[in-house]
């Protein structure tokens, strides 16, 4: 049967039974109770839905199909491998090929020292694997002691138990408190545009954030203290705010100078999207452990990969200090062969160069929307991670009066009128509209994405009396 060659009662039996029997990962019974949407085809930087629409799909499949739909390459290496070798589990001392050849790759992109590796299926797991090898380390080390745990407000780090309560994001996790959390501190972030110490400028306000986390270190004991997890470019659903540099080299310092090892969320934000292959690049920084998933497949098949110093391995590599974890599916050969694909494809069409270009013409297109629309006050993101902050009133902040409402709505606009695919968030009061299109936008694309804001942002005005 065709993809799209279902009835309209058919199309209705496939949603009402999704929406009665499949709960889907955060759901929403406003959006399920209007109807699902179900999806059958991809193409490109496109996908269908099972009446035959066309979406843009600006937001990469949530930041994992940076190299385009139907990309044949990697397709075709996964077809390859699975003929060769289907699949054999990581234990013990078993490993698969593909695994050997990605973790050398990786080890020539990654920052300095990111040498040694323990692969799993998604990016809640590379957190925790950290969280864990964290902790294992300090025991071999002799300081069973340290089993704090630091993460910052605005972070998120995944689904799974220990990662919610590592999350700084109160909505993820309210419904679960009190949940499993002993020893976890949470840290101011970095988010200059909405300080919480009420600066509004990096050079003047003498790293308050930082003062604060290493006064939160202090009160806390630091020989007690095991890592401190963070995005360095923090993600979607808090509007992506660029620390200073010196926030990111002192956070190195302070975890040297306590003995804290230093955790780098890069799952939603690394591989190539920021402009280099990781936000660590940027800043020039290396932490002890590196968790990666999301597009480090393209997204066609689950992988996330704990890089660690190669310090830390070598110490589970001693006598009976081995490192306990392990899951039977985690770092799957066909998995570790897309990997490599994708590397080689954004490596082959210089893809990384690519993105900074289409980042810098897709700015230039919302520099015009900023001078015409009064809604739309500024811009935050690196590369082609983009989040657009939402105001009620022209040239300040001011919130909305029933904070995401306005975002809800232009994402609902670009879905229904447009057929453009992006996100609506609300941080802190503060509506943000974000989007990370795929390496492979076309500058065609890009326009057509611009002018998708651009109606809704004259819908949301007008809906919402902005001038
Ligand atoms: C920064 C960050 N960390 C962790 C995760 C969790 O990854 P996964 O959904 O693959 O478990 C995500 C997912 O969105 C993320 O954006």
């Amino acid at each position: 049967m065709g993809v799209f060659s279902y009835t309209a009662e058919e199309i209705s039996a496939i949603k009402k039974y999704a929406a009665d029997h499949i709960c889907p990962h955060y759901m929403s019974n406003a959006d399920l109770d209007e109807g699902p949407k179900v999806y059958v085809k991809s193409e490109g930087n496109y996908v269908y839905d099972i009446e035959g629409r066309r979406y843009l799909d600006s937001f990469a499949s949530i930041l994992t199909t940076i190299c385009g739909h139907n990309n044949m390459d990697i397709i075709d290496a996964i077809c390859e491998q699975i003929k060769v070798l289907d699949f054999f589990p990581n234990f013990g001392d078993h490993y698969c090929l593909p695994m050997v050849e990605l973790s050398q790759k990786l080890a020539k992109i990654s920052p300095k020292g990111l040498t040694s590796y323990f692969y799993v299926n998604s990016g809640s797991e590379a957190n925790e694997t950290a969280i864990k090898a964290a902790r294992a380390y300090h025991v071999e080390c002799g300081e069973p002691e340290r089993y704090k745990l630091i993460h910052r407000a605005g972070s998120y780090h995944g689904t799974t138990v220990a990662v919610t309560a590592a999350t700084g994001l109160p909505w993820f996790k309210e419904k679960y408190e009190p949940i499993w959390n002993p020893g976890m501190l949470q840290a101011p972030p970095a988010d200059c545009n909405h300080c919480d110490f009420g600066y509004n400028d990096s050079s003047t306000c003498g790293l308050a954030c930082l003062k604060a986390t290493e006064q939160l270190i202090i009160d806390n004991d630091p020989k007690t203290i095991s890592a401190f997890i963070m995005d360095p470019l923090p993600g979607s659903n808090s509007g992506y705010p660029v620390a200073p540099q010196a926030y990111m080299t002192g956070i190195r310092e302070l975890c040297d100078k306590y003995g804290i090892l230093l955790i780098f969320d890069e799952i939603q934000s690394g591989f190539g999207k920021s402009g280099e292959w990781f936000v660590a690049d940027h800043y020039n920084v290396s932490p002890d452990f590196l968790t990666l998933s999301k597009a480090l497949t393209n997204g066609y098949i689950p992988l996330g990969v704990c890089m660690m110093q190669q310090k830390i391995y070598d110490k589970f590599r001693t006598g009976k200090s081995e490192f306990r974890s392990g899951s039977t599916f985690g770092g799957h050969n066909v998995a570790c062969r897309a990997a490599i694909a994708t590397i080689d494809y954004i490596e082959k069409h210089d893809l990384i160069a690519r993105g900074r270009e289409l980042s810098a013409y897709i700015y230039k297109g919302l520099d015009k929307l900023m001078e015409k629309h009064p809604i739309f006050l500024r811009t935050q993101g690196m590369g082609m991670m983009y989040s657009l902050e939402l105001t009620a009133k022209k040239g300040e902040f001011v919130p909305f009066e029933k904070p995401g409402t306005v975002g809800a709505f232009i994402n609902r606009y670009c879905y229904e009128k447009e057929q453009a695919i992006i996100r609506n968030n609300c941080y802190r009061g503060c509506d943000i509209v974000v989007f990370c299109p795929a390496l492979t936008f076309t500058f065609e694309d890009a326009d057509k994405l611009i002018s998708a804001l651009d109606n809704a942002f004259t819908a949301a005005e007008k809906e919402f009396n902005v001038q």
